[in-house]
C-alpha cells in the first residue's frame, strides 16, 4: 500500500467509523447471534484463520450451539464468513454482469429466469450430447498425456461450456475463446482475495483519477477489464454472426435469442439481448472452475478408496461387458457410479461457503438481529460433514447413498453442495449429468492408482486444497492407465 493510499484510507476510515456510530443509534434491541469474543475496534479480525475457514466456523457453531455465528470484522458484520463487496471486481474490472454477484432484485430475476429456462431438469437434457462428446475427447487425451489430467479437466470444462453456450466449434488446442475465458477468470480469482485491494474496504477510492499516485489498482483494473469484456462480447458476436449467416447450431445463446423474437421485445418484464450476453458469459464463470475442482476431487477419492473404484468398475462391466463405453442410457443401471458422484460433491465440496450474499435490510433470525449490510454465508461444508447425517463424514464412502444396491431415497442428498434457496446453482442439473458421464467413462476405461517415484516408492497425495471461493485440489500426482488393451482400443475407436 502506498503512502497516498494510506493517508486517503485513514481519512475514509474516520468517516466510516463516524457513520457506523450514527447507524448504531438506530438499531433494534435484539441481540446479535453468538460468536467468538470481540476485541475493541478490530473485533474478530484476528480470529479468522487463513485457510479452511469453514472448519473453524463449524467448530464455533458447535461451541456456541448455534447454526449462525456472528463475527465483527473491524465494524463490519459477517455471518460465518469474511467477504465484502468488491468494487475492484465489479465496478472497475467489469464483472458486474455476473448474476452470482448481483443483489436480489429485478435485474437478478431476469437473469435467473433465462438460466432456469435453459438449465432446468428437462431443458438440460439437450446438452447431454455435448457432455458425452466432451467426455470421449477427454478419454482420448488421457490416453496420450495421463499425467496432465488436471489440465485436461480444465480444457474439457472450458470446451464443453463454450460449445453448449455458444454452439461454437472449439479448436482441439489453444482455442481462442477458451483461452480468453480462462485468462479472464484468472484475474477474477486473483482479485477476489479479501483485503488485497484497499478500494474494496473504501469504495470511494474507485473515483480517484487513474494518474493519481497510488492508483496502480485502477490501471491494473483497466487492463483486466478488457479480458472480462472480451470473454463476454467476442463469442457472443460469433454466435450472432453465425445466426445471421443461417449456420448457427442450437445453443444456449442462439435458443435464447430466438425465443426473444417470439415475445413483445418492449415488455420490460422480459429479458433483452444484453441479458442473454451476460448470462452466457456467466455460465463460464459458474461452471468452469467448479467442474475442474469436482473432477480433481474424484481422482483423489479413487486414491483414498480403491475399493470404491473396483466396485464401480465391476458395476459398469456388468452392464457394458467391456464392449462399449457407458452412455446416459445406462444411468439407471449404474447406481454405484451415481453414488460416487454424490459422495464427490459431499466429501470435499467445491464451494464450502456457497457464494456469500449481502443483506440489504436489517433482518431477524431466531430472535437474533442480523444487521443490514451483513455478509451472509451458508456453511455448506458444515451441513455436508454433519456426523449425525453422514456418519464418519471425512471418509469417502459412496455406500452412504445406497440401500440394497440401489440409490437410497431416504439418504440426504448433498444438494447443499449447490447452495441454498432461491440462489441455488441454476447449472446444477447440467453439472450433475456432465460429472456423471465423465466419471462413468473414466472408470470404464482407466485404472486410477497412486503414482510411484523413480525409486518405485508410492507418492502419497497430500489431499490439500487451495482454499478460496472455489475449493480446488492443489496439484497432485496420480497414475491413470487404460484398464486393458481392449479398453484402450475402445477409446480410440469411439466415434467423435
Ligand atoms: C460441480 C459443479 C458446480 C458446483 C459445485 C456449483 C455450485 C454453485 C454454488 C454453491 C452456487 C451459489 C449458490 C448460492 O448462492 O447459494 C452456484 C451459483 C451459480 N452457478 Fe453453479 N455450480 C456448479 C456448476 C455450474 C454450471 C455448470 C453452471 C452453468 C451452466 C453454473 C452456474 C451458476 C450460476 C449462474 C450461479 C449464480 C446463481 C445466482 O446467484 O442466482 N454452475 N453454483
Amino acid at each position: 500500500m502506498s503512502t497516498s493510499e494510506f493517508v486517503f484510507g485513514g481519512l475514509l476510515l474516520a468517516a466510516a467509523l463516524w457513520h457506523a456510530r450514527n447507524i448504531r443509534r438506530k438499531r433494534s434491541r435484539l441481540p446479535l447471534p453468538p460468536g467468538p469474543k470481540k476485541l475493541p475496534l478490530v473485533g474478530n479480525l484476528f480470529d479468522v484463520p487463513a485457510k479452511y475457514q469453514w472448519e473453524t466456523y463449524a467448530r464455533w457453531s458447535k461451541e456456541y450451539d448455534s447454526d449462525v455465528i456472528h463475527l465483527d470484522l473491524a465494524g463490519k458484520s459477517l455471518l460465518c464468513f469474511a467477504q465484502d463487496s468488491f468494487p475492484m471486481l465489479f465496478d472497475l474490472m467489469g464483472w458486474d454482469f455476473n448474476i452470482a454477484f448481483m443483489r436480489y432484485g429485478d435485474e437478478w430475476r431476469i437473469h435467473r429466469r433465462i438460466f432456469n429456462q435453459a438449465f432446468n431438469l428437462k431443458a438440460s437434457k439437450k446438452y447431454e450430447p455435448h457432455e458425452l462428446l466432451a467426455s470421449r475427447k477427454l478419454l482420448k487425451r488421457l490416453l496420450d498425456t495421463p499425467d496432465e489430467f488436471l489440465g485436461l479437466f480444465r480444457q474439457m470444462a472450458g470446451e464443453l461450456i463454450i460449445s453448449f453456450t455458444y454452439g461454437i466449434d472449439v479448436q482441439p488446442t489453444n482455442d481462442p475463446y477458451v483461452t480468453l475465458a480462462h485468462r479472464a477468470i484468472h484475474t477474477l480469482v486473483t482479485a477476489a482475495v479479501p483485503g488485497l485491494y484497499l478500494v474494496d474496504s473504501f469504495p470511494i477510492l474507485k473515483h480517484i483519477p487513474t494518474w493519481f499516485p497510488g492508483a496502480g489498482f485502477k490501471r491494473q483494473a483497466r487492463e483486466w477489464r478488457k479480458l472480462s469484456r472480451g470473454m463476454m462480447e467476442l463469442p457472443f458476436m460469433e454466435t450472432k454472426r453465425q445466426m445471421d449467416a443461417g449456420i448457427s447450431p442450437s445453443s444456449f445463446t442462439s435458443d435464447s435469442l430466438n425465443a426473444l423474437k417470439d415475445v413483445d421485445a418492449g415488455d420490460p418484464a422480459f429479458y433483452q439481448e444484453h441479458h442473454v450476453q451476460a448470462t452466457a458469459a456467466t455460465s463460464f464463470v459458474g461452471g468452469a472452475d467448479t467442474t475442474v475442482s469436482a473432477l480433481g476431487t474424484f481422482v483423489l477419492a479413487m486414491l483414498a478408496n480403491p475399493e470404491a473404484q473396483k466396485k464401480a468398475q465391476a458395476e459398469i462391466d456388468s452392464v457394458t461387458h467391456g464392449d462399449a463405453l457407458p452412455t446416459f442410457e445406462d444411468r439407471d443401471s449404474l447406481p454405484y457410479v451415481s453414488a460416487i458422484v454424490k459422495e464427490v460433491l459431499r466429501w470435499k465440496n467445491v464451494t464450502p461457503f456457497a457464494v456469500p450474499h449481502r443483506l440489504s435490510v436489517e433482518d431477524e433470525y431466531r430472535g437474533y438481529r442480523i444487521p443490514a449490510g451483513s455478509v451472509v454465508v451458508g456453511n455448506a461444508w458444515a451441513l455436508l460433514h454433519d456426523e449425525t447425517v453422514y456418519p464418519d463424514p471425512h471418509t469417502f464412502k459412496p455406500e452412504r447413498f445406497l440401500l440394497n444396491g440401489q440409490l437410497d431415497p431416504s439418504a440426504r442428498d448433498p444438494e447443499a453442495a449447490f447452495g441454498f434457496g432461491r440462489r441455488r446453482c441454476p447449472g446444477r442439473h447440467m453439472a450433475d449429468s456432465s460429472m456423471w458421464i465423465t466419471i462413468a467413462s473414466i472408470l470404464a476405461a482407466f485404472d486410477i492408482t497412486k503414482a510411484v517415484d523413480e525409486e518405485g516408492k508410492i507418492i502419497e497425495p497430500s489431499y490439500e486444497y487451495a482454499s478460496g471461493v472455489v475449493n480446488t485440489p492443489l496439484p497432485f500426482k496420480s497414475s491413470i492407465k487404460p484398464r486393458s488393451i481392449r479398453a484402450a482400443a475402445l477409446i480410440k475407436t469411439e466415434e467423435q
